[in-house]
């Protein structure tokens, strides 16, 4: 791992609750810890690339869905309530700047209502889609190419706003 990586993201990384996230399934073939790392190395390369705010990016990005699966009473509600809770869990365990809990709360923009107010919540929430994307169809790369290359293709139209 990325020395820089694990200087800024160190502290949640070795938090037992988050560590508690690799007992969660998540999208089937994952685990929540594992698709939050994920989603949280991409974020950083990305952002340090673009010159934007990777520190507040990654480390908002590895707990966007530090959440449970018991914590809600069925599907719909989790898939709609999951950023606020996962804000809630993330408070409990670290201090977030103003753009971390934006990140956290607006990544699953357009489903969920609130709006992502900075670019770098705009990043984890279409990073948080290709990964997604990749982790539900697995090795089926043509798709995956489609699917990736419509979502940067919304990344930069947002960003030349
Ligand atoms: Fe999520
Ligand atoms: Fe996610």
């Amino acid at each position: 791992m990325n020395r820089e990586y694990e200087q800024i993201t160190n502290d949640i990384l070795n938090n037992e609750k988050f560590k508690s996230l690799k007992e969660e399934v998540h999208h089937h073939n994952s685990n929540r810890y594992n698709h939050c790392l994920e989603v949280s190395k991409k974020t950083y390369k990305i952002c340090k690339k673009l010159n934007l705010d990777y520190r507040s990016a990654t480390r908002a990005a590895l707990v966007h869905d530090f959440f449970f699966t018991d914590e809600f009473k069925n599907k719909k509600q989790q898939l709609l309530k999951h950023p606020k809770q996962a804000l809630k869990n993330a408070n409990q365990i670290m201090s977030l700047n103003e753009k971390e809990q934006n990140i956290i709360e607006a990544h699953m923009y357009p489903i969920g209502k609130k709006l992502p107010k900075y670019k770098e919540s705009i990043v984890v929430d279409i990073v948080d889609d290709i990964v997604s994307i990749k982790e539900k169809i697995g090795g089926d790369f043509e798709y995956l190419k489609v699917a990736t290359n419509f979502l940067f293709i919304i990344f930069v139209e947002l960003l030349i706003k």
